[in-house]
């Protein structure tokens, strides 16, 4: 059978989630808000624009669009600074093994992300040609947990969504998988991600039983 497997990028191909906190803390910082790991749970999967909303809303911060702008272009410009040395080496421990797989089935393979930076970073990290079909911030205008990104990658890939297949970090992306009708696995804490249909700690934990009773379901 041939199924379409949807990859969430921050922090379930490439290690970047770390980068993206970075970045925000440092915004944060010179507003003097407090800015924790928990609190950037709420970020993940989420887009640019309503990040930097929900860390002036912790900080009760109002002020113009322009500014907004100002802090967006700042913020990317920090984030793309950690990515300038980025190479394969910072591929997620166990996801080559399972694209290969994957593509060894001949299994339809896609990305969905939130971020306008995705292909740069597929290109660095040298496997953008595992993919069939790239959805990315920029060709979605519904964020995570809106299931557009994971609807239209299905519908790129020529699946049906109860024929494709979530991984994600995030819980608005978990919540996007579970919305649009998708089985649903969690990368991470599986007290964060609990809403997923199945989880693991990261992808060293899939064996191909597991992949393979994916495919034949
Ligand atoms: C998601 C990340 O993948 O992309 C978020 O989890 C990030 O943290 C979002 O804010 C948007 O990314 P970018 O690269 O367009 O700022
Ligand atoms: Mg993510």
């Amino acid at each position: 059978k041939k199924k379409g497997f949807i990859f969430d990028l921050d922090g379930v191909i490439v290690d970047t989630a770390k980068y993206h906190y970075l970045a925000w803390k440092k915004i944060a910082d010179s507003l003097n808000i407090e800015f924790t790991h928990e609190h950037n749970e709420l970020l993940k999967g989420v887009s640019r624009v309503r990040s930097l909303d929900i860390i002036l809303e912790l900080g009760d911060v109002q002020t113009t669009q322009e500014q907004k702008e100002l802090w967006l272009v700042q913020k990317n410009e920090e984030y793309l600074s950690y990515l300038v040395d980025m190479d394969e080496s910072e591929i997620l421990p166990g996801v080559l093994p399972v694209l290969n797989y994957l593509k060894e089935n001949k299994q339809f393979i896609a990305l969905g992300s939130a971020s306008k930076n995705a292909r740069p970073i597929l290109e660095k990290t040298g496997i953008l040609s595992y993919f069939d079909a790239i959805v990315d911030g920029n060709d979605v205008s519904n964020a995570k947990p809106d299931p557009e990104v994971f609807l239209i990658a299905a519908k790129l890939l020529n699946t049906s969504p109860s024929e494709a297949i979530v991984f994600e970090d995030s819980v608005a992306g978990v919540q996007a998988a579970n919305i649009a009708n998708m089985t649903s696995i969690g990368i991470g804490d599986d007290t964060i991600l609990y809403e997923a249909q199945h989880n693991f700690k990261d992808f060293t934990f899939i064996g191909t039983p597991f992949l393979s009773e994916l495919i034949e379901k």
